[in-house]
């Protein structure tokens, strides 16, 4: 008899936490849905200067898809190569390139002073924009844009790297966040992503 009632409590018991751990799991279900459903927007208001020394907003991403880059002139390799392969799409669209902004925006406003990018976006080609602001500027930019910059130390000759995400961002006509691609992204995946909003 009292064999009998241990093993009803332990039936008892079992379903309970059969019942408990079906609840726990929709919860998390839930809580994963709805994260992803409220995910943190990408972009926002920005005042930048370009490298012709105009005063540029997030209002000028409007009309066409656009492909936006977070980088420095400086850097030794990361930025340089993400660069030429996103002038490497617009050469893939072909004429169509016409209808998509490409823009470059430096983490290291210090050292990427306005003529800095109009040497670096002229040699770099394919009518990239090239843009900088003031350290607060360039900071509300970043954040508008979930991008992580980080100063290194200076060496001795003061030189130094700044440690930063490498995303390629592609914007909508609305200039609204449609996805993002690499670090490493190669010429002809962002030229897909950015012929689909064409
Ligand atoms: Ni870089």
């Amino acid at each position: 008899m009292r064999k009998g009632l241990e093993r009803g409590l332990i039936l008892v018991m079992a379903a309970a936490l059969a019942v408990l751990g079906y609840v726990g799991v929709r919860l998390y279900q839930d809580l994963v849905l709805r994260a992803e459903q409220s995910q943190v927007p990408i972009g926002g208001p920005f005042t930048l200067i370009d490298q012709a020394g105009a005063t540029r907003t997030e209002k000028d991403l409007l009309g066409q898809p656009a492909v936006v880059y977070f980088g420095y002139t400086y850097c030794p390799d990361v930025c340089p190569t993400e660069l030429i392969n996103i002038v490497g799409a617009l050469d893939l669209l072909g004429p169509k390139a016409k209808q998509v902004r490409a823009v470059f925006i430096t983490i290291d406003p210090e050292r990427d002073t306005q003529k800095v990018m109009a040497d670096f976006v002229s040699n770099l080609g394919g009518g990239i924009i090239g843009l900088t602001g003031t350290p607060e500027q360039v900071a509300a930019a970043a954040r508008a844009y979930r991008v992580y910059y980080q100063k290194g130390k200076p060496k001795p000759d003061g030189a130094y790297t700044v440690d930063h995400s490498g995303f390629v961002y592609i914007l909508d006509r609305q200039g609204r966040y449609a996805a993002h691609l690499g670090p490493n992204a190669a010429p002809e995946k962002i030229a897909d992503k950015l012929r689909a909003l064409l």
